[in-house]
């Protein structure tokens, strides 16, 4: 099931890809996610499975399509249950902009194999599969560089760790700095940088940081399929988020720390993303005179692939040729 599901949900980021990647640099975040979106839950419906929304674009009554809960797919009684977990566009501001690294993309698993988890915030650690095992979310930023940098059997001064550029991280970035690692701070997408970090050679080997939860889940998904490893504890901004996560099966308890597994437990799971700018990882969607080239990343947990797929899409082939006088 897993391969043949992980070449279908490609499919699906390919989709939101192109349409988003139509938007870029237009200055419309929300124009970007939208198309996003759309193509995203329009493509999944052409898919031979009976899927359930568990991360999705909000609430059933606050967002139009893809809402937690949402039945997607062809949905047959023999067709695959399954859970899905989908960020249509990890940085709306990046496309807005023309910026690098925005994606498309996705997780996938058997029933109850992706947490539920609420649209706050949560601290997270990520680690290639080198320095897996070996970090700990509870002890300082600087113990953590250095034990990155002892499992890579580097100095400190050769890490490279990725931090969202926000305020709330100032007093993370000083600590970061003082250990010597180097810091690569960016405006979006910590999604793609806890990937990139489990890659050998794009230079990054670490994401620290508050960023989105559903991001946490689906980053997750993605490091349990490459062997990394996340590290995350919720951080609540109000009242109402703690009641929300309660209500949603989330423990209010903001010391808990959730590994890799607590995140995505399935043993059937499946990850894709597509890119929509150029990235680090991904290059972005290329268009060309009837058509355009996307190139995407695919995953399997229990096949073990790590997929590259190149793709050109077609989109004029059958029609006729215009009648030139
Ligand atoms: P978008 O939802 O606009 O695509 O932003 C994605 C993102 O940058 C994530 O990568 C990150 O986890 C989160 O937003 C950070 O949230 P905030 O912008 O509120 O700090």
């Amino acid at each position: 099931m897993e391969t043949l599901l992980a070449l279908e949900m490609v499919r699906v980021t390919e989709a939101a890809a192109i349409s988003s990647a139509r938007l870029m640099g237009r200055g419309d975040r929300h124009g970007a996610d939208q198309a996003a979106t759309e193509a995203m839950r329009r493509t999944m419906d052409e898919v031979e499975m009976r899927g359930t929304i568990v991360i999705g674009e909000g609430e059933r009554d606050e967002a139009p399509m893809l809402w937690i809960g949402e039945p997607v797919g062809v949905g047959h009684d023999d067709h695959p249950a399954i859970d899905i977990a989908v960020d249509p566009l990890e940085g709306t501001n990046l496309v807005a902009l023309g910026q690098t690294n925005a994606i498309t993309v996705l997780a996938a698993s058997e029933k109850g194999g992706l947490l539920n988890a609420p649209d706050t915030y949560m601290q997270k650690l990520c680690v290639g599969p080198i320095a897996a095992g070996q970090v700990d979310i509870r002890l300082s930023p600087a113990e953590n560089v250095a034990r990155i940098a002892r499992a890579l059997g580097r100095k400190n001064a050769d890490i490279t760790v990725v931090i969202l550029e926000r305020p709330r991280h100032e007093p993370l970035i000083a600590e970061v700095r003082a250990s010597g690692a180097r810091i690569k701070l960016i405006s979006d997408g910590d999604l793609s940088a806890a990937i990139s970090c489990a890659v050998s050679g794009t230079g990054v080997h670490a994401v620290m940081g508050i960023g989105g939860a559903p991001e946490g889940v689906i980053t997750a998904a993605a490091l349990r399929c490459l062997g990394g490893e996340i590290q995350a504890r919720f951080r609540f901004r109000s009242d109402e988020e703690r009641t929300r996560a309660e209500a949603m099966g989330t423990s209010p308890d903001e010391e808990r720390v959730y590994s890799t597994t607590d995140l995505a437990p399935g043993e059937s799971l499946v990850f894709a993303a597509t890119g929509v700018t150029e990235g680090d990882l991904l290059q972005g969607v290329r268009f060309f005179g009837g058509g355009a080239r996307t190139h995407s990343l695919v995953m399997g947990y229990q096949s073990k692939q790590v997929r590259f797929v190149d793709t050109v899409h077609m989109f004029d082939r059958d029609r006729p040729p215009a009648v030139r006088l």
